[in-house]
């Protein structure tokens, strides 16, 4: 293993080019954990569409109104290496995880896991089902692990912990679905999903992964996943209120669909009468969408999805990895976050790290971390403050000169 010290991680050219978003030359947008600049082709694509709606009559059926989201079906496929009828539209992460929370045949007494401290879109969608009988139980991944009202006593998780070893042990009798967030939003921890599904598997427990954290970024494996949700707006460089979930189709058959008429066949299709309620409900992912299509929100995001695709996944991958590992060699020589970055390190050197790194600065110091933010913002670097972590998130258009000013900043 090479310590970032050592010899820093070779950088090639960004793969997403910083000319093709409309970032202003002295901003340093290190929060796309927050929301993701758009880029320029997609504001584009979402002004050509809303042209479309002031002139309807140049809207195209076919090519708009079905096109459009088939268009980021396809490609939402292309990221994550999966079939295209495996993918459905959704709003947000949100909605996804409530497809599958409303529409999975629980019983009372049922239990859904998901471990501590989940971002709370991942929450309330199964904690919904409480009137149901249904309970859900969060398991802590690290001694001194804590979340809700204790979260800024937490201790940070660091390159001995195991969380998928703790989780995989905390699953239960009664347990019929665990639920994670592929990367962890406060602490920043990417979850490693082949363990967590080989846990599942051995238990004959349904796996379902929040993966907006690190979509757009990493790729996940989805070997042995149930489904996969995210909304849009940050790594993948979308628009808020568009997002996809991906199922696989023995859960999806599981599932209770939302009821909408484009969910069945010949929905949309007019030479028959739509009162003609004689019909089956579709077996791929448009089963379980709403009903009329956000189109903007699709055009946009089709085309943020295009532009990912065509600068390579691993590309990106790679690229931010390697500027993770310049800015912990970076801190590790200055006197404020050295024993972050000895933190950190491990755990970037062994892929268990999201898109940004999440700087904590131990109990009772909130306003240590917001004082660092304004200083930075004062600087026009925009960074973000979750629980006790400052996160520091990149993507495929930062470079060296990001990384030096990073560090001129938090050093
Ligand atoms: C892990 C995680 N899940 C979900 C969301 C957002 O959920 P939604 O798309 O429903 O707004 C966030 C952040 O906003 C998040 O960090």
């Amino acid at each position: 293993m090479q310590a970032p010290d050592d010899m820093p991680p070779p950088l090639t050219l960004p793969p997403l080019p910083r000319d093709r978003f409309d970032l202003p030359p002295d901003l340093l947008w290190v929060m796309h954990c927050s929301e993701g600049p758009v880029p320029r082709a997609s504001i584009e694509a979402g002004r050509r569409l809303l042209d479309l709606e002031a002139h309807p009559w140049d809207m195209d059926f076919g090519r708009d109104v079905l096109g459009l989201p088939d268009r980021v079906r396809t490609q939402a496929a292309r990221l994550l290496g999966a079939d295209a009828g495996d993918v459905s539209l959704t709003q947000s992460t949100s909605s996804g995880l409530a497809v599958i929370a409303h529409g999975f045949p629980f019983e009372p007494g049922d239990e859904i896991l998901a471990p501590l401290g989940e971002f709370p879109a991942n929450a309330w969608p199964w904690k919904a089902l409480e009137s149901r009988g249904v309970t859900f139980r969060e398991v802590p991944l690290w001694d001194g692990h804590l979340a809700g009202p204790g979260a800024w006593d937490s201790t940070p998780p660091d390159g001995d912990c195991t969380p998928e070893q703790r989780i995989a042990d905390a699953i239960g009798p009664r347990t019929r679905l665990l639920t994670v967030s592929w990367v962890r939003f406060q602490d920043g921890l990417r979850l490693h999903l082949p363990t967590l599904a080989a846990a599942c598997a051995a238990n004959d427990v349904v796996l379902v992964v929040d993966g907006i954290q690190g979509a757009g970024v990493f790729t996940p494996d989805l070997q042995g996943v149930a489904a996969f949700v995210t909304g849009g707006h940050k790594g993948l460089l979308g628009p808020a209120g568009q997002g996809f979930l991906w199922t696989r189709p023995e859960l999806r058959s599981m599932l209770l669909p939302a009821g909408s008429w484009l969910s069945v066949a010949d929905g949309a299709k007019w030479a028959r009468p739509g009162t003609d309620l004689d019909r089956t409900w579709l077996p791929d992912g448009r089963r379980l969408e709403p009903g009329a299509y956000n189109l903007i929100g699709a055009a946009i995001l089709g085309e943020s999805l295009v532009f990912l695709n065509d600068a390579g996944p691993d590309r990106i991958a790679a690229h931010v990895h390697a500027l993770q590992g310049r800015l912990l060699a970076g801190l590790r020589r200055g006197t404020t976050w050295p024993g972050e970055a000895d933190r950190l390190e491990p755990l970037w050197a062994t892929d268990r790290l999201g898109p940004f790194l999440s700087l904590h600065a131990g109990p009772q110091a909130a306003g240590v971390l917001f004082d660092r933010l304004r200083i930075g913002a004062d600087r026009n670097i925009h960074a973000s403050v979750r629980e006790s972590y400052l996160r520091v998130a990149l993507h495929g258009w930062h470079d060296q000169d990001d990384i030096d000013r990073l560090l001129e900043w938090l050093g």
